[in-house]
């Protein structure tokens, strides 16, 4: 999809809204503790998908690999604690950067010197070495670029590096009404099925492309998060205030409804570039 420059900066204007503060009690008690064990993943896939995610780009000690749209780099700092692999993290929101940097300074050596934090729009950004892999989760439904932006990050891999993707697509029963809440509520502006990103990872010179139907996965962590919202009632309204908390369990209810009914999908989809 072509972006006009007024539709981009309503893009940008919608991240930054969003994403600008990611760190307040509400998401420590609702998404980070309460549903990824501390881990400050903004995303349905949890350890499960990042774990399958180190899996298949075979992520160890020797691997250098790319966080696309990395957001408070919590994946990125799982995947280089776990595997010992060095991350590069691009991300294009400066709240989002300062919080992985504030991170990684008090982080012991150990971490810190493995992930290298690039803020800049992953559109566009290449890599100054190839990498050995890339993954992406819970970003490319937020840019009318997605195309471009898978097309890009080839560009900065290895001939055979897998790229692996989880995104939020279009299920069958999408309707107009469950499009114009997912770009309201949270800047969703990407929404094909499924089978687009078979096509834009084969356009961009992937193979042997598969995808795999995680929406199991996004019930069952939307689940875990309504339950940890309920838990913590009292401390969200008290740090956080009523309306935070009621928008945090009206807008869950949407979306849980919406990937059990399957207007909405969570995909996982992933590809080797071709040698
Ligand atoms: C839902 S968060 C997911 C963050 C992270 N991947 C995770 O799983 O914890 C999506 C992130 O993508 C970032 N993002 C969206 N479009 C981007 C772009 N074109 N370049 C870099 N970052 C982008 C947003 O700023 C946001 O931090």
């Amino acid at each position: 999809m072509q972006a006009t420059a007024e539709a981009m900066d309503e893009v940008v204007r919608k991240n930054r809204e969003i994403y600008d503060n990611t760190s307040g009690a509400d998401w420590y008690l609702t998404v980070y503790e309460g549903a990824h064990q501390g881990w400050e993943f903004i995303n349905l896939g949890g350890l499960t998908v990042a774990n399958r995610i180190a899996q298949l780009l075979e992520i160890d000690g020797e691997a250098h690999i790319i966080d696309v749209c990395a957001g408070q780099g919590g994946v990125s700092r799982y995947l280089a604690a776990q595997r010992k692999c060095r991350v590069t993290a691009v991300e294009w929101n400066p709240g989002q950067v300062r919080t992985i940097r504030n991170h990684l300074s008090k982080a012991g050596p150990g971490i810190a010197s493995r992930i290298d934090v690039v803020e800049a729009d992953a559109t566009t950004w290449r890599a100054d070495e190839l990498a050995d892999g890339a993954f992406s989760m819970d970003a490319l439904m937020l840019t009318p670029q997605t195309g471009a932006l898978i097309a890009n990050t080839a560009k900065s891999l290895e001939p055979g590096a897998t790229f692996a993707i989880s995104v939020i697509c279009a299920g069958e029963h999408i309707t107009d009404a469950m499009r114009r809440f997912a770009w309201d509520i949270d800047g969703m502006i990407h929404l094909p099925g499924p089978g687009w990103y078979a096509q834009a990872l084969e356009q961009a010179g992937f193979e042997d492309v598969v995808l795999e139907d995680c929406t199991d996965v996004a019930i069952a962590t939307s689940e875990t998060m309504e339950r940890a919202l309920r838990a913590n009632e009292a401390r969200i309204v008290a740090e956080a205030g009523p309306a935070v908390f009621r928008g945090w369990k009206d807008v869950g209810a949407v979306y849980l409804n919406a990937f059990r009914q399957y207007q909405l999908m969570y995909l996982f989809a992933h590809g080797k570039l071709a040698r």
